[in-house]
């Protein structure tokens, strides 16, 4: 059998061989080998009850069997030959997805990545509308291209020294530190009403589209209160630009629906998506209204977009997350984890705000006045991985652990979970 190596040796390679733009959680890393449903297991065997799936990604449970026969059958008939060719499996699920996405969305492309999907998204906002300018949200992670870093509303993750022009960012709806310093609902959502002002001052009025997340995962699960979206879309309709929602952390059941815009009835323009689509195979697509759609006709051909082996990953992993219900679980064991979480944070200091629709649930980790707390928020998930359980982090600060796990997560394992976070909140905040 292969050799498997330490952490340490792998440091050391990475050291060595890889740009070193690339982070990983933990002082003390793990390395992990093998996957199953909600676990995970290290070159020791250790076993990890998995709380963040990849980033968002492995909703049907790590290493479904279902799906890694129907990846492996089609390995082993017909790996590639690009989407200039007719192939069936794209075609099939452009159709189940039309089924599924919001609104009229009815036509994709296919590509790689969530960032690719973004850029072609904001590429056919461009050309349906022929005006060049864009809006994103402050605190949004969009994506590692020339163009969506520059939209990307997070300076963590804002690394092009040289950002794309003609961009201009709106306040999010971050009820916990609103932008504007006021509280809902007494606000009249004038986060969403200051699109019209960011319009009228920093734009030329020529804006093609304005990309958000339905909910913001990097950004620390920055949840929008009811009625955010639809005054923000009245708005674009009345300046003749589009809503881009990115779907690429929410889609695929993780927040108890298909997609999250759909917790509040609003109709984008564009979609994209990527991560859970493919349930862990490289994957990403963005789908329009026809009449979006069709005004992009110039040739837009991608190598690897279309390809038989993820098409046919996705169309598995749509029907396991039916078949077993897991977007309605992710609703009910959702609800579960956050009335949780809330108990948790009557009883520690510590944890200031709880946010997140299903299985996408943040906890603010915060010390007095909301001052954030990012070192404490790295120490509560190294003791909860020491303690077998891969939680995820992420925010403006760095301050938010992230409840993303695979919907195939049961009851006993939420419990598990939080009696361990209880536990080491409590040592936590004891050394504050
Ligand atoms: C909301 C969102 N959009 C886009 C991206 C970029 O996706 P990818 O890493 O697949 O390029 C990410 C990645 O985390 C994301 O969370």
């Amino acid at each position: 059998m292969k050799e498997l190596w330490d952490p340490e040796k792998i440091l050391e390679k990475k050291r060595e061989y890889i740009i070193p733009c690339l982070y990983h959680f933990y002082s003390r890393p793990v390395h992990l080998v093998r996957g199953e449903g909600q676990y995970l297991y290290d070159h020791q065997g250790r076993k990890y009850l998995d709380f963040f799936a990849g980033v968002s990604v492995v909703n049907a449970g790590h290493c479904h069997p279902k799906i890694t026969r129907r990846i492996c059958q089609q390995v082993q008939t017909l790996q590639h030959v690009c989407n200039i060719y007719l192939t069936q499996p794209m075609y099939e699920l452009a159709e189940r997805l039309a089924s599924l996405t919001p609104g009229s969305i009815k036509k994709f492309f296919f590509v790689n990545s969530g960032s690719e999907a973004n850029e072609g998204a904001l590429l056919l906002a461009r050309i349906a509308t022929g005006k060049a300018e864009f809006l994103a949200l402050k605190d949004g992670l969009l994506g590692r291209t020339h163009l969506t870093t520059s939209l990307t509303g997070l300076k963590f993750w804002r690394s092009d020294p040289f950002p794309a022009g003609g961009i201009s960012f709106v306040p999010n709806p971050y009820c916990y530190r609103c932008p504007l310093n006021l509280s809902y609902p007494s606000c009249d959502l004038a986060c969403a009403e200051a699109v019209i002002q960011v319009i009228e001052t920093s734009t030329s009025g020529q804006v093609a589209a304005l990309i958000a997340e339905p909910i913001q995962a990097n950004g620390g699960i920055i949840t929008p209160p009811p009625g955010y979206f639809s005054r923000v879309k009245e708005i674009l309709d009345q300046y003749g630009a589009l809503l881009i929602i990115d779907e690429v952390q929410t889609g695929f059941g993780r927040t108890g629906k298909w997609f999250a815009i759909q917790h509040w009835e609003v109709e984008p323009d564009i979609l994209t998506m990527a991560k859970a689509l493919g349930n862990g195979v490289p994957i990403g697509a963005f789908g329009a209204r026809p009449e979006v759609a069709d005004r992009y006709t110039r040739p837009g051909a991608s190598t690897l977009g279309g390809n038989p082996v993820s098409m046919v990953a996705a169309l598995a992993t749509l029907e396991v997350l039916e078949e077993e219900g897991l977007v309605e679980r992710a609703e009910v064991l959702g609800g579960m984890l956050k009335e949780k979480l809330m108990e948790l944070k009557e009883r520690h200091p510590l944890i200031g705000d709880v946010r997140g629709l299903g299985l996408m649930v943040g906890a603010e980790l915060v010390k007095r006045d909301k001052e954030p707390a990012p070192k404490e928020t790295d120490w509560v998930l190294e003791e909860m991985k020491d303690r077998g359980i891969l939680l995820g982090k992420n925010g403006r600060y760095r301050n938010v652990l992230a409840f993303q796990p695979p919907l195939v997560v049961t009851r006993e394992d939420i419990e598990e979970m939080v009696g361990h976070l209880d536990e080491v909140l409590t040592k936590v905040e004891g050394a504050l």
